[in-house]
């Protein structure tokens, strides 16, 4: 029997970094970590019987061996977890219900040091979320194995037109050469997008060192815009970007957010006929818990409906993928924008709505703190 006080239990599971429970020689829970509360969101997990914590047919067999391998079967080999039991130990892959929600786990059944009494240890590792980061890197490869593969093709079958049908027609040929040159274009700049995601993303925990004049930055990007807003009919009004401010920040980084969301504003707000940039201090964001800067870019254009806000900066993700597509885009733009903006612990608000035109906007912190 083991001893009195089952606290004992509890607080030693507390060294382990997942979820575990003690059970003793009648399978009832004598300790929980805190973790293991938080899986199964139980109130009270302690003095039950096991059965009513984790009601899996293979979890409470594999429990009622390890007590008593005597008068129980040995569990059976699991075909995704290997052999069944190794020195009285007991591993196994389930789909369990933790909290009325369904989890696969790695399941490790071990028996108490006999020092302690007969009892064992349930070890409930929740596999969900290793899965849905391998779901969503499948979904990504995948989507960039689309992206890629659409020009290509596009260019394979012009090759062979080329080649055949067109080979004597020189208008053809020219033809075919521009619609080729463009989709090489667009699959150049979707590998150099991908590669400046992923560089991002690798120093995304270190904070940019340096400090960029922010004013300055945003005149600078406008000026290389200026043709693009003319050619779509857009009148830019800016307002606060006049003089000179130092931030911290990356300026590449930050030139690359500002051109992306203005270039975003003429691209797809720009039937509004208007471009919107303004910059203003806040002396307390309440998100960034200190002074910050907020630059605002805004458009009157079509706009966008609010299911697909939340949604804007996953990769490869548009609202009208034809658009974009025809337009060049990848896609990739805004998870650029917003790895950029975490990277400078700020954060990217945007607003809009179905016909009143979006208004994307970067808060950036303006001091260096800690973080
Ligand atoms: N100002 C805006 N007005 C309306 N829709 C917008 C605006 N900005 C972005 N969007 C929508 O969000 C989508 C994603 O934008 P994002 O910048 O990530 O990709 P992209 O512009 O299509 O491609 P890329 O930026 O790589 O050229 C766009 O395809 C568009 O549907
Ligand atoms: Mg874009």
């Amino acid at each position: 029997m083991i001893r009195d006080g089952h606290r004992w239990a509890s607080d030693l599971l507390e060294g382990v970094p997942v979820p575990m429970l003690a059970v003793d020689g009648r399978a009832r829970t004598i300790g929980a970590n805190r973790a293991a509360v938080a899986l199964f969101g139980g109130g009270d997990l302690l003095n039950r019987p096991f059965v009513t914590v984790l009601r899996h047919p293979a979890v409470v067999e594999a429990v009622d061996w390890v007590l008593d391998p005597d008068h129980h079967p040995a569990p059976l080999p699991d075909p995704m977890a290997g052999p069944a039991q190794v020195d009285g130990v007991v591993r196994l892959s389930a789909a369990v219900v933790a909290d009325g929600r369904d989890i696969a786990a790695d399941i490790t059944v071990a028996r108490l040091p006999s020092a302690l009494g007969r009892g064992a240890t349930i070890a409930v590792l929740d596999r969900s979320v290793t899965e849905e980061a391998e779901q969503m890197r499948r979904d990504f490869v995948a989507n960039v194995s689309h992206e890629l593969k659409t020009p290509l093709t596009a260019m394979i079958g012009f090759i062979e037109t080329l080649r055949g049908p067109a080979r004597d027609d020189a208008k053809a040929r020219d033809r075919f050469l521009d619609i080729m040159a463009r989709e090489a274009a667009r699959m150049n700049r979707l590998v150099s997008d991908l590669l400046s995601l992923s560089r991002v993303q690798a120093e995304e925990r270190r904070r940019p060192a340096g400090r960029v004049d922010l004013p300055l930055l945003l005149r600078g990007v406008l000026a290389t815009m200026d043709q693009a807003a003319r050619e779509a009919g857009v009148a830019v009004e800016t307002q606060g970007i006049a003089g000179s401010q130092p931030v911290p920040g990356d300026p590449d980084q930050l030139v690359q957010v500002f051109q992306n969301l203005i270039e975003n504003a003429i691209k797809y707000g720009g039937s509004g006929g208007y471009l919107g940039v303004s910059m203003r201090r806040i002396d307390h964001e309440p998100l960034l818990r200190g002074p910050a800067w907020a630059v605002e870019i805004r458009d009157k254009g079509e706009g966008i409906e609010g299911m697909h806000i939340p949604r804007l900066t996953e990769r490869f993700y548009r609202v009208d993928t034809h658009r974009s597509r025809a337009q060049g885009g990848t896609g990739l733009g805004l998870a650029i924008v917003k790895h950029i903006v975490n990277r400078h612990r700020g954060r990217l608000r945007i607003d809009s709505a179905k016909g009143q035109g979006s208004s994307f906007t970067v808060i950036l912190p303006e001091g260096v703190s800690r973080g």
